[in-house]
């Protein structure tokens, strides 16, 4: 099937561009042992066939996936009016939805009649028959720190929680702002705001001082919970010290709220500064849910765009519940006794859906990890895995990649033999990492689901469901139900069949986020104001012959090389399929003649060494797999690339060290490791 991409003409012009000379150095290097690695791995096993197994394990199979996707998109609101009834409501809803999208004017409401309570949804509704059932399982940093949290005591948690924060002052409406790292008092908070009716808007434990306090200034939240440090990897998160910092910009907060977790020395400010078990010492257990309306706000989680400043992404509540609940459900094919495990942090929109309000909806066990993969070393995940029994298992490709990279062995001490599904999200798995999670995590039993979606989605948009859908490696494959995808090409026509442009969705989903907080305008510029009656993703995307969808990555990634089109993504995926790649990064630069030349940024795994010959290897080895427009102009090796704390690489930083213009980095005080940064800058190739 890679043959299949380089078309003949492709393949004659290779032949004549390799001269004589370095032709005999390509034929020793492109081993015998890679070449039958990708030939069996890539070309044999492309499509991956739904198995009996899958089919008897899965809820849904082909047959009904059909009929109720056609159905879903047919009678939409019947659709919706049923599968909404999977919450529990206080007041039912009449209304199912009431959607406007247009360039001038977008309204989105779902269930809006309805009201209801996000935090009962995920906790007293299972009181009644699942009390103490395990409802978090917390996972330390520190293999020995682990707690079993029943329904039971969430629910006491919680309530006592919602009290503390309602003798603050904390109603309804109010937005409280989150700045922890995972531990229990993360999720026991988030829900206590959601039992209130309070907004909580989570800021990501890595993120630093200045993104703090726009956030907190942006929504003029004038509460915050935080803890006098966090633990990770075994090292210390100055959380107490950034928020000291940040609230110097930030006259409006009134009240710091301070968890314990090290109990080291922290800066305290009186009348300001609360610690939390004093808050919640000597309140009740007991707290009457606040009734929400279906379109009061749950929670604002900021995203960065292309331009400007973060935005504040808004879900509300009916809608949001319903979506995240079900497609929990039916993607990851959730059973009443399977104990969950996706290893994001709950401050991205992935822990907020698939780590609290859809596994716990579900009355699901959901395991939450304070650590990293590799501490107190690599085989710490799957450590896990065999002590909990982990039977879905969900992460992001470039832990797949990181943990590849670090050879077979760590993975291969434990048995992993619970596991029954996986699962991916973040950005396009290539077909190398996709395989060797199936194989060699997966002990090749397990369906792999590979989750399309983004914070402004509030849940899955395009994935297989397992019993269903035949995988294919790299592909997020069909739409969730309710889902109807459209591709738009350059005029800005609707692709029919098979073909690529950019990424659209026609109509509205339950889960879609609502406005921008306080910049109803900015949402629809960004989402709506380019296709008319449509949503713009703003991602590319392919559809094949069978109708599955490739995500080529975001449509500012693409670089034009000589008036053509190359998505990021594939040469990244033809560098990492090499043998003795661990992962790269592909920007464009400034070409006089091209108009755009590529430069690859490239880690090897451990162990290789670069050199002129691997340089020379390389470029030939990506040109043979797309073609001649993609071969690498620069290649730059470097033991790292710069991520932000999510894993997302920061394409930004790379071009413009690539262009030469390190002067103009802008900020990088969201990097991981902002080191890694000024070695690039120094290892710099000149073009
Ligand atoms: C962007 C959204 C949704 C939770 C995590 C990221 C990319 C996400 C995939 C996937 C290809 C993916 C897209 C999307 N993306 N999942 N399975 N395959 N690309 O949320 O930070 O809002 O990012 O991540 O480019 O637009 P986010």
């Amino acid at each position: 099937k890679v043959k299949k991409n380089v078309s003949r003409k492709v393949k004659f012009k290779v032949k004549k561009k390799v001269s004589r000379k370095v032709k005999p150095k390509v034929k020793k290097k492109v081993s015998r042992k890679v070449k039958s690695k990708v030939k069996n791995d890539i070309e044999k096993e492309l499509i991956f066939k739904t198995r009996p197994e899958w089919i008897k394990a899965a809820l849904v199979n082909k047959t009904k996936y059909q009929k109720k996707y056609s159905d879903s998109i047919k009678n939409n609101n019947e659709f919706w009016k049923k599968e909404g009834k999977r919450i529990t409501w206080i007041k039912p809803y009449k209304k199912i939805k009431n959607v406007k999208y247009s360039k001038t004017d977008v309204k989105i409401k779902w269930y809006e009649d309805g009201t209801l309570n996000a935090s009962s949804n995920c906790i007293d509704r299972h009181l009644k028959d699942k009390k103490d059932k395990t409802a978090i399982i917390w996972v330390g940093d520190n293999p020995n720190d682990t707690r079993k949290i029943s329904y039971k005591q969430l629910h006491s948690e919680v309530s006592k929680a919602a009290n503390g924060l309602k003798k603050l002052g904390i109603k309804k409406g109010d937005r409280v702002t989150i700045y922890l790292t995972m531990i229990p008092e993360l999720a026991i908070t988030m829900l206590a705001c959601a039992r209130i009716g309070a907004i909580h808007s989570i800021i990501f434990g890595g993120f630093l001082a200045e993104s703090i306090s726009g956030r907190i200034n942006d929504c003029e939240s004038e509460y915050i919970i935080t803890s006098d440090e966090g633990v990770r990897g075994g090292k210390i998160i100055p959380l107490k010290i950034n928020v000291d910092e940040a609230l110097i910009n930030c006259p409006n907060v009134k009240k710091c709220i301070v968890i314990k977790r090290t109990g080291n020395y922290i800066n305290w400010v009186d009348g300001r500064d609360v610690w939390y078990e004093d808050l919640i010492k000597d309140v009740s257990n007991k707290c009457e849910p606040e009734e929400m309306n279906a379109e009061d706000p749950l929670f604002i989680l900021y995203t960065s765009g292309s331009t400007g400043k973060p935005k504040g992404v808004l879900h509300t509540t009916g809608g949001y519940m319903v979506y995240a609940s079900m497609t929990h459900q039916y993607i990851f094919n959730y059973k009443p006794r399977d104990v969950y495990w996706c290893t994001a942090d709950i401050g991205w929109v992935t822990g907020h859906s698939y780590i609290i309000y859809g596994p716990l909806a579900n009355g699901a066990t959901t395991i939450m990890h304070e650590g990293v993969p590799n501490y107190p070393d690599w085989s710490r995940w799957w450590q896990i895995i065999d002590k909990y029994k982990v039977n879905i298992f969900y992460t992001a490709p470039t832990a797949i990649r990181s943990i590849m990279r670090e050879g077979d062995k760590y993975v291969k001490k434990t048995s992993r033999k619970s596991l029954k599904l996986l699962g991916t999200v973040g950005e396009p798995i290539n077909p190398e990492a996709w395989l060797w999670y199936y194989k060699t995590v997966g002990n090749s039993k397990c369906p792999i689901v590979d989750t399309w979606w983004q914070t402004e989605t509030g849940g899955i948009l395009i994935s297989p469901q397992t019993g269903a859908i035949n995988l294919k490696p790299g592909s997020a494959t069909k739409p969730f139900y309710g889902i109807k995808p459209s591709i738009i090409d350059k005029n800005g026509k609707e692709i029919k069949g098979a073909g690529e442009g950019r990424l659209c969705i026609s109509q509205s989903w339950p889960g879609q986020m609502r406005t921008v907080y306080g910049d109803h305008q900015r949402f629809i510029d960004t989402y709506f104001s380019q296709f008319d009656g449509k949503y713009f993703t703003g991602d590319g995307a392919k559809r094949d012959k069978d109708g599955y969808y490739w995500i080529t990555g975001r449509v500012d990634d693409v670089i034009i090389v000589s008036g053509h089109n190359l998505g990021t993504a594939e040469i990244e995926s033809a560098f990492v399929a090499h043998e003795k790649v661990a992962e790269s990064a592909v920007v464009g630069y400034p070409h006089d003649i091209k108009g755009n030349g590529l430069y690859c940024y490239v880690t090897l795994n451990v162990g290789e060494e670069p050199n002129g010959e691997l340089e020379r290897d390389l470029k030939l080895w990506v040109r043979k797999q797309i073609g001649p427009l993609a071969t690498p102009d620069i290649i730059h090796f470097s033991p790292g690339l710069p991520k932000t704390r999510s894993g997302k690489i920061m394409r930004r930083i790379l071009r413009k060290i690539a262009a030469n213009e390190h002067d103009q980095l802008g900020d990088t005080s969201t990097l991981a490791d902002p080191s890694v940064v000024q070695s690039l800058v120094d290892n710099r190739k000149n073009i």
